[in-house]
């Protein structure tokens, strides 16, 4: 069967990285890119999208034969605590709108992102397992709980074929993070680039688990390539890149450039760290589809400055 992709929130830090991989998996006419506001680089099919407008995404799949959605759209943990009934409201509407869409119109397979923002103070800080406390803190945690549950409910009760990881904080290179506590360990790069010093929002020694884009987007297109029948959890698979503070990233950005100096003034994102764990378990993830990541701490730094440097030479030079 010839797939046809739809992806919501495709303009964000994940949703551009990704809809770039599915348009080299699944070829340019097969992938549909939507979200709120025009892309700033327009490569394949493009539609405007409010997640939430039921009417306007089932015209879309209707339009595309879609048969599967990467429901990528959502308010992150910080900016979440700004408006924290927004967010429930966005997150969870948006969510029932493609998983409505996608039980009566036939879609075979659905793909949502959760967090490790799931877990909260009552769950282990290392290595904390698939089935620990989720008292989530922030309700964007609440939401993404919430969103866990209802996929299960979907997949047991309709047979609807719903995958989900707990993804880490995200690092990449292409885009720049939308308003989640992790955004930090990308922001550190811009400035230590540009300005050599950094002041971070964080405790220096704030440990959070994370993980590079490419392995964030390999882990996607394996789980959702995955048979599913070897899929044991259908709620959301935990997920491991690598963990580290703040002072480690930087010590390990001063091997590249030594001039770097980072300051440390924490704010309202610290609490939100100290609720989450430190490093995650992903034994489900390695048994049932394989997962491995491949980066840890030293070559995603190098793979960073590698992609970051030659922009930000080029910047200088204009
Ligand atoms: N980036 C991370 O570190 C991280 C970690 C864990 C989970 N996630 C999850 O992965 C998904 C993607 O995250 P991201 O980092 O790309 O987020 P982002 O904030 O960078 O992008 C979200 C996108 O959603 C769009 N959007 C917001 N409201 C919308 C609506 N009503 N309709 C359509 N589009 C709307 C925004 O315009 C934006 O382009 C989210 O569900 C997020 O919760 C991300």
């Amino acid at each position: 069967m010839k797939e046809k992709i739809l992806i919501t929130g495709a303009n964000g830090q994940l949703g551009t990285v990704l809809t770039d991989s599915l348009r080299q998996v699944f070829g340019l006419e097969n992938v549909v890119a939507t979200d709120l506001h025009p892309p700033t680089a327009q490569t394949g099919m493009y539609a405007t999208l409010d997640a939430t407008d039921t009417k306007a995404l089932r015209t879309l799949i209707k339009k595309f034969g879609i048969t599967q959605i990467y429901h990528m759209a959502a308010i992150l943990s910080a900016k979440g605590e700004q408006d924290p009934v927004r967010t429930w409201d966005l997150n969870m509407s948006s969510f029932f709108c493609v998983l409505e869409a996608a039980r009566t119109m036939g879609i075979q397979k659905v793909f949502f992102p959760s967090s490790i923002a799931v877990f909260g103070k009552n769950a282990p800080k290392t290595n904390t397992s698939q089935f620990t406390y989720c008292d989530a803190g922030t309700a964007y945690g609440i939401s993404k709980i919430a969103g866990e549950n209802w996929a299960l409910y979907y997949y047991e009760k309709y047979g609807l074929d719903v995958r989900s990881v707990r993804y880490p904080g995200v690092i990449s290179h292409q885009s720049l993070p939308g308003g989640g506590t992790t955004d930090y360990a990308v922001a550190i790069f811009h400035h230590a680039l540009q300005k050599q010093s950094y002041d971070c929002y964080l405790k220096k020694d704030t440990i959070l688990p994370m993980i590079y884009i490419d392995d964030a987007i390999r882990a996607t297109l394996e789980l959702m390539d995955a048979p599913a029948n070897q899929l044991r959890i259908r709620t959301s698979y935990n997920l491991a890149g690598m963990s580290f503070s703040p002072e480690a990233l930087a010590a390990e950005i001063k091997n590249h450039l030594p001039d770097f100096q980072i300051n440390y003034t924490p704010d309202s994102r610290q609490k939100i760290a100290d609720q989450w764990p430190q490093s995650i378990d992903d034994q489900y993830a390695r048994e049932d589809w394989g997962w491995k990541s491949k980066f840890d701490l030293a070559n995603m730094v190098s793979a960073m400055v590698n992609h970051l440097k030659p922009l930000q030479q080029l910047n200088t030079q204009l």
